[in-house]
């Protein structure tokens, strides 16, 4: 990078081993174009590290050369880049954080029940697209897809007799089970973050049904939140297709069938409809998220 220092005073058109050095010969064999002045001044993060610069070539005034004031501009502006490109890049960091969090939370809750690591990203998949498919907007689909890994959170306060219990549970063993929406609820509810807010939703309502005859308030229709009555639909999806110790998994017409009759009964028609239409990119993200294709990547 040329030196600023031979940019400083006096203001001049580039001599040979600087136009070489700036690497703006190479650039103006390619393109043409005849670099004459250039100022660089580079960006520095709260510790003083570079971390880019601003660069104007040529300016557009008859001797094209820049003046002592275009610097004390430039860097002006270069103070503020800086100190904004931090941030964002800190915010990415930080939502980038968030969301592992929330994922390796939602397995932590996948877990202690029977289901595999993998449920919750094809939960997290599915509901995404179905979202996409009901007109939701894609900055809604991403929340929910962030937030309904989540759902069975509150499993972690379920006793092991219970939740890892081979056989049919008993009513009093169902209730303690039925208790993990309103635990996950109670978790997360608190939270100011957005996607914890919805997290919150997501566990408390998705054993609710459309007939008002789930739990744990009987909510009905409308009143479970669309998130809710999503991730319902998602995760029933899942955990049928899905083998495991105690049961084979469901052929998928067995699955489309009950769907079909749970139409307007467990499940919100509308979300049906859009869940069938999404269906070629359900399977395949059923594929690409497969408990085998996960034991692979493990095994690599
Ligand atoms: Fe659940
Ligand atoms: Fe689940």
């Amino acid at each position: 990078m040329i030196k600023l220092s031979s940019l400083t005073t006096p203001i001049r058109t580039l001599n040979d081993e600087e136009y070489l050095i700036s690497g703006a010969l190479r650039t103006d064999q390619m393109t043409g174009y005849r670099t004459k002045a250039i100022i660089v001044i580079p960006f520095r993060n709260n510790e003083g590290e570079i971390m880019g610069a601003y660069q104007a070539i040529n300016k557009m005034t008859p001797s094209e050369l820049f003046s002592e004031k275009d610097m004390e501009y430039i860097t002006l502006a270069a103070s503020y880049a800086g100190k904004s490109l931090e941030s964002a890049l800190l915010t990415h960091e930080i939502e980038e954080t968030q969301k592992e969090i929330i994922f390796t939370m939602g397995e932590i809750g996948e877990s202690r029940s029977k289901e595999t690591g993998n449920h919750v990203k094809r939960v997290a998949e599915y509901s995404y697209l179905i979202a996409l498919g009901l007109g939701l907007s894609v900055e809604e689909a991403e929340l929910l897809k962030m937030a309904s890994p989540m759902h069975d959170i509150g499993k972690v306060a379920i006793p092991d007799e219970v939740l890892k219990k081979p056989g049919k549970l008993t009513e009093e063993e169902f209730k303690v089970m039925q208790a993990h929406t309103e635990i996950g609820y109670n978790l997360l509810k608190n939270s100011n973050r957005h996607i914890l807010k919805t997290a919150a939703i997501v566990a408390y309502e998705h054993h609710e049904k459309w007939n008002g005859k789930g739990y744990p308030r009987g909510l009905k229709g409308e009143e479970i939140h669309i998130f809710g009555r999503i991730t319902a639909i998602a995760d029933v999806f899942d955990a049928l297709g899905s083998e495991r110790v105690y049961k084979k998994a469901w052929e998928l017409d067995r699955i489309l069938n009950l769907f079909k009759e749970e139409r307007g009964e467990h499940f919100d028609p509308h979300v049906v409809d859009a869940f069938f239409e999404q269906l070629p990119a359900i399977l395949k993200a059923q594929v690409r998220y497969s408990d085998a294709n996960l034991q692979a990547k493990q095994g690599q």
